[in-house]
């Protein structure tokens, strides 16, 4: 498909699903700026395609998180498109976890997110033009026992990017989250949930391609909410109406495997 985004700027690039996304883009002709830590990785990208910028920061950072701000504010070389997807969970009893970890969890999925998030609608709108995709999860539309900050991470970037959605509607910028289920990535290794691979059927997993697909599909198309996979749309419909005490109780079941 040919993309509306003259530009996009991708944080998450080196692996997953935002590298896929990467892929998409540069096959579809959109110059990108790719932001991770892993500097290696973003520039094997730029080896494989014309039109990245490497931008190597850690967005748990303030200075991280500032440098990736200013170029998504340029005005020399604005950017269209904004995706918030570097992200990480913690698998394990909450009291019991790295509380350190925890902190930089929070500080990357819910600070840096919201920072960037702001930078980019307060450069998009009086443009009147500009899309934002923030990399959400199925995990955020309930509790999640043994994932619990990631689970609530989650639910936080759900719930903003649906009222940001609301608020710039008519302006000319899009906003979307997109909340992917099980999809096999470097996430498992990182979250320490690599035990999944054997407790869940193959039929749950979709693929990073599938996901970063509908995410890029479903931004330009101004959608709110971006639900890849039909068992994961199912899942998404259930949790608004299943009781909260049931969705938890189930959750907590799932995540013991
Ligand atoms: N895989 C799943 O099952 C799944 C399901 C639902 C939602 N998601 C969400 O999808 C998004 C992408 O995850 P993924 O599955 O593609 O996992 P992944 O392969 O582990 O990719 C995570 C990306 O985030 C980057 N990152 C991590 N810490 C960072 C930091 N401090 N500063 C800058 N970048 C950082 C990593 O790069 P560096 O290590 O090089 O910094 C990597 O590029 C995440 O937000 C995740 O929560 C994943």
């Amino acid at each position: 498909m040919g993309y509306p985004f003259a530009s996009a700027l991708v944080t998450g690039a080196s692996s997953g699903i935002g590298e896929v996304m990467v892929d998409l883009l540069a096959d579809a002709g959109v110059p990108t700026v790719v932001v991770a830590r892993r500097r290696d990785r973003l520039e094997e990208l730029a080896r494989r395609h014309d039109g990245i910028e490497v931008l190597a920061a850690d967005l748990t950072t303030d200075a991280g998180q500032q440098l990736v701000a200013e170029r998504v504010t340029s005005a020399e070389e604005p950017v269209d498109l904004v995706v918030n997807n570097a992200g990480f969970g913690t698998n394990g009893v909450f009291h019991e976890l790295d509380v350190d970890r925890l902190t930089d969890e929070v500080e990357l999925n819910v600070a840096a997110l919201t920072r960037l998030s702001h930078v980019a609608l307060a450069t998009m709108v009086p443009r009147r033009r500009g899309w934002l995709l923030n990399v959400s999860s199925i995990a955020g539309f309930q509790a999640a026992p043994r994932l619990a900050v990631y689970a609530a991470t989650k639910a936080y970037v759900t719930s903003l990017t649906e009222s940001l959605h609301e608020e710039v509607a008519g302006t000319g910028v899009k906003v979307s989250a997109l909340c992917p289920g099980l999809t096999r990535t470097e996430f498992q290794q990182v979250s320490s949930t690599d035990h999944y691979a054997d407790t869940f059927p193959d039929f749950v997993w979709t693929s990073p391609e599938q996901v970063a697909r509908a995410g890029l599909d479903g931004v330009a198309k101004g959608r709110a909410l971006i639900v890849p996979g039909v068992i994961y749309k199912g899942v998404a419909a259930a949790a608004g109406v299943t009781p909260r005490g049931l969705a938890r109780k189930l959750s907590g079941l799932v995540q013991r495997g």
